[in-house]
């Protein structure tokens, strides 16, 4: 079997261009037009980009933006009044602070200190339990836009086994919450899968589909893939090649070209769940400016 492509780049345009009708109307009714406010601590080079992406969407759907950037050396008490600011600023709908931070930066503090209204990157523990309860919320960027896959291509998950490798609070904690929801995409029967699990290639092999979120290049091999699995690749990793125009090139947790003969559906990096992330975070942004506040 040769696996059908998720084409999230395709299903992304299409969400951003159903945001860009929505601002378009709420422009001609004299509305407010949505705000987000991106911070951006340090000089990572992938954070740089992500947040160059994630500007240019807003760019495209007509939603405003800004970008604030504060050098590596910030200490936490002054990110900590940039956050507050915000908070508190009415011209701000909704907004973010990068991640990964410097080492002498809490993450966990900053996280916490974020309004949850103003959330829309859904880390927030008001919209993490929200979730976990299956009451609106900002969803995480990341899994919604695998939900938003999995429902463009109707791929079916009720009673499916699906197995997500990777526990990170951003991506694999909260996608094995939302897979085992009640509803659609959900039902399944999910196993969370991390560094300490024994067997992960037997685990694997049980799967019907497979969410890979660990952030090492082809992790998941051939023979850890059942017949007719759906593969979801969330990692994008830079891999130094010389012969590539930057120097790397971006591979994704699965080793794609020896998986998609097994697999039924499978996202390509780049071009799968990483533009399906940035529509969601502008969906919610979307929501955030609308006032639909939680
Ligand atoms: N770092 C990696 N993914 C994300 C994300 O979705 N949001 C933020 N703020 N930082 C990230």
């Amino acid at each position: 079997m040769t696996g059908k492509l998720l084409d999230g780049k395709a299903v992304a345009n299409h969400l951003k261009e159903e945001i860009r009708k929505e601002v378009e109307q709420i422009k001609e009714a004299g509305g407010t037009v949505p705000h987000l406010v991106a911070v951006l601590v340090g000089d990572n080079p992938a954070s740089q980009s992500y947040i160059r992406n994630k500007m240019r969407s807003c760019d495209q759907c007509g939603i405003r933006s800004t970008v604030i950037k504060k050098s590596a050396d910030i200490s936490e008490e002054a990110l900590l009044k940039v956050i507050d600011d915000l908070n508190n600023d009415d011209e701000v709908h909704g907004f973010i602070v990068q991640l990964p931070l410097p080492e002498h930066i809490d993450e966990e503090k900053i996280t916490l200190a974020i309004d949850h209204r103003k959330d829309v990157d859904g880390f927030h523990p008001v919209n993490f339990g929200r979730m976990a309860l299956g009451l609106d919320a900002y969803l995480p960027a990341t899994p919604n836009g695998i939900l938003e896959i999995i429902k463009h291509y109707e791929i079916p998950t009720s009673g499916k086994h699906c197995v997500v490798v990777g526990r990170s609070n951003i991506v694999g904690s909260p996608m094995s919450i939302l897979m085992a929801r009640r509803g659609y995409p959900g039902n399944c029967t999910v196993t969370i899968t991390h560094s300490r699990t024994q067997n992960l290639k037997e685990e694997c092999l049980r799967a019907d589909i497979i969410i890979a979120a660990i952030g090492r290049p082809n992790f998941i091999t051939a023979d850890m893939v059942k017949d007719g699995a759906v593969i979801i690749d969330v990692g994008i990793n830079r891999v130094e090649d010389p012969t590539a125009k930057r120097g790397y090139r971006l591979k994704g947790d699965v080793d794609f070209e020896a998986v998609k003969e097994k697999a039924s559906f499978i996202t390509p990096v780049p071009g799968g769940v990483g533009p399906m992330t940035v529509a969601s975070l502008i969906q919610n942004t979307l929501k955030a400016g609308k006032g639909e506040i939680y």
